[in-house]
């Protein structure tokens, strides 16, 4: 007898080749199964930094309840997910990386929060979502149990379905991380105000300026892991020639899967005059012996920590004169922009210090006209061939803290355990008929990750050469 058809239990695999399930199947997939629910796990390393983030943020917000999503797994058709990566506020807070997940910190007596994730628990064999439903555990894999969660993370772990109910008899003040989750901001839309979740948005991001030991850590190894891939890429541009930038691409992305969870941002694999493409990530052309190679990559860590790295190699291992002469003006920059990084330091001073560099190189090879340096840089037309600003905030995201409000971070103060990239550049477009034609459509980006100490600064991504004699004798040992 049928008890499951394909127009409902069945709905998600509409074209499924089964039509339907019988009582004794659907009786035998309950049974038999061994209770293999762990009873040793251990927390994770994060999980006293995790505590002591909410404490913060607790202490912030009194009285208030305070929302943060996961965000939802997005579909790509049917019943296939783009690959998931939960929202870093929520990982900073939680240390958990479930999807369609929610910490919700609740006001608690006398003072402070109650943190409880609601998180999908594990399959119930009972009423077949287990084997089913295509995100059932049959075909994603096994869950952590509600009661292994709590060992993991160390705060309360509660069933997701429970959730709606729970954030309808919210009463009070409510705060909402917003973006990451529609369902849940659908359900406290009456209760939420636009000004008071753009600032709960704004300290979240601020409260992530500075890092503590585990982010140090976890972004030191990030470098490091990023340092192999940069090492592998070499081997590639000197295994096939001309190398694919595809090949590029899916040779760091091979050692960003080995050594953490993915990339952190889409790499950027510029061959020839795609380097003065800031964010080419198309990635569809090659690299050429004679040609620069600029790779902008970093590996994301499995506690979702990402390096931002860039390297101009020469692709047969040597610059030519003119390359050189480009690329030794961008070093000189980063040489002064990483100089400037210092605690007490204000943050716009390494981008100042880069970009005087970078101005007077320009005012000697004569692009300024009759103007001198510093006039041209009043004006601000060095940026037609530097583009970017110097650096942002390095951690959870590659474009940290993106949310702080200008005073505590362009306008702010450089502060130990701060983590930020300096990477000046230079780029002639092919078609620019301001700059002699030597020049044209050459691309040099230099960017290191540099950590802010109670002394000075540490770059993190030391590990790769950067001076040019360095970098050329760096690959010839690649390559031996
Ligand atoms: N890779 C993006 C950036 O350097 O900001
Ligand atoms: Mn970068
Ligand atoms: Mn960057």
């Amino acid at each position: 007898m049928t008890v499951m058809t394909e127009t409902d239990e069945n709905r998600h695999r509409k074209n499924g080749l089964y039509r339907e399930v019988s009582i004794e199947l659907a009786e035998n997939m309950k049974r038999g199964w061994a209770d293999t629910e762990r009873r040793d796990v251990e927390p994770i390393a994060q999980a006293v930094h995790t505590a002591r983030r909410r404490k913060a943020l607790s202490a912030r917000f009194p009285g208030e309840t305070l929302v943060v999503p996961a965000g939802r797994s997005k579909v790509r058709a049917n019943d296939t997910a783009y690959p998931f990566r939960p929202a870093s506020d929520y990982v900073y807070l939680s240390g958990d990386q479930s999807r369609d997940a929610v910490l919700v910190m609740e006001p608690d007596e006398p003072g402070g929060h109650r943190a409880a994730v609601y998180l999908l628990p594990r399959s119930d064999r009972g009423d077949g979502e287990f084997w089913l439903d295509y995100h059932g555990e049959l075909w994603d894999g096994r869950r952590n149990s509600l009661a292994e969660n709590e060992q993991r993370l160390g705060l309360l772990c509660c069933d997701v379905h429970a959730l709606a109910g729970r954030l309808g008899a919210v009463t009070g003040p409510v705060r909402l991380l917003r973006g990451h989750d529609t369902g849940v901001e659908d359900a406290l839309a009456s209760k939420v105000s636009a000004e008071g979740d753009a600032e709960f948005r704004a300290f979240l991001s601020e409260m992530r300026l500075v890092k503590d030991d585990f982010e140090i850590a976890d972004l030191r190894f990030a470098c490091a892991a990023t340092a192999l891939g940069f090492e592998d890429v070499v081997r590639a541009l000197g295994a096939t020639t001309p190398t694919p930038e595809r090949l590029i691409e899916g040779t760091f992305w091979t050692r960003a899967r080995i050594e953490g969870n993915d990339v952190g941002y889409a790499s950027v694999c510029a061959a020839g005059s795609h380097a003065t493409t800031l964010h080419w990530v198309r990635n569809d052309g090659a690299a050429s012996p004679g040609d620069l190679l600029l790779l902008d990559a970093g590996v994301e860590t499995r506690d979702l920590y990402t390096a931002d790295v860039t390297r101009t190699l020469p692709v047969d291992g040597r610059f030519t004169p003119v390359q050189r002469e480009v690329y030794r003006a961008v070093y000189a920059a980063q040489e002064a922009g990483i100089a400037a990084v210092k605690p007490g330091a204000a943050y716009r001073d390494f981008h100042e210090a880069a970009q005087q560099v970078l101005a007077e190189h320009l005012a000697g090879w004569g692009l300024f006209g009759n103007r001198s340096a510093q006039e041209a840089y009043g004006l601000g037309l060095h940026r037609r061939w530097t583009l970017a600003g110097t650096g942002h905030m390095l951690g959870l995201d590659v474009h940290d803290c993106a949310k702080a409000r200008t005073r505590t971070y362009v306008d702010g103060t450089l502060e130990p355990g701060m983590v930020l990239t300096v990477e000046p550049g230079l780029y002639f477009q092919s078609d620019d008929l301001t700059v002699p034609e030597r020049y044209r459509g050459i691309g040099v980006r230099i960017e290191d990750d540099i950590l802010v100490t109670e002394k000075g600064n540490e770059n993190l991504s030391a590990g790769l050469p950067r001076q040019a004699e360095e970098v050329e004798a760096w690959m010839a040992r690649i390559r031996g």
